[in-house]
């Protein structure tokens, strides 16, 4: 059985989803590093060049060839926008919804300068924190569990999601 991962953008799915991997001797599965891959580029060069709807479709396939594969799984922030995708996860009984407080979006994706996010560049904290409220539904509607890692440790983080899922 695999393990995915959603939420927004700075919520630390990567971190986490590297750590739970670990931990539960699992595959880990990074998304959107299979979609660089794919795409031969950098996310943002491909949304420059080819724009939001094709990275979407690209990123809908991505998803679909490796949800069955049993590891450890993050997603990106957005693989939510599709009702298609949310069925998907739906039918996955161990989706772990990630959220952090508004401050804390905000802060670790200011921190995080060397992943360049296409749809947040030259964005302002509250333009940003609008798109996140805009997903806040869809998130819950594919989640199993939510967990708010806002002040605490990736361990913290990884302990707790073992926890609720019965993997300890
Ligand atoms: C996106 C999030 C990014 C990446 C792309 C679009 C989004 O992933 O997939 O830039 O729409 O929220 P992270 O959530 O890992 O930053």
């Amino acid at each position: 059985m695999n393990l995915l991962l959603i939420g927004f953008m700075g919520v630390g799915k990567s971190t986490v989803a590297e750590k739970l991997a670990q931990t539960l001797a699992m595959p880990l599965i990074d998304l959107d590093a299979l979609i660089e891959q794919r795409i031969g580029m950098p996310i943002k060069d491909y949304f420059e060049k080819f724009g939001e709807t094709a990275f979407r479709q690209v990123e809908t396939a991505v998803l679909q060839e490796n949800l069955t594969i049993e590891a450890v799984i993050a997603t990106g922030g957005g693989v939510v926008l599709k009702a298609f995708n949310r069925k998907l996860l739906q039918k996955h009984p161990r989706v772990v919804y990630l959220t952090a407080s508004d401050q804390h979006i905000v802060q670790r994706l200011h921190n995080d300068q060397r992943n360049v996010r296409p749809l947040i560049l030259e964005k302002t904290p509250e333009e940003i924190l609008a798109i996140a409220k805009e997903r806040e539904s869809y998130y819950q509607e594919a989640a199993t569990i939510v967990v708010d890692t806002s002040d605490k440790t990736p361990e913290a983080i990884v302990a707790e999601i073992k926890e609720r899922l019965s993997l300890v």
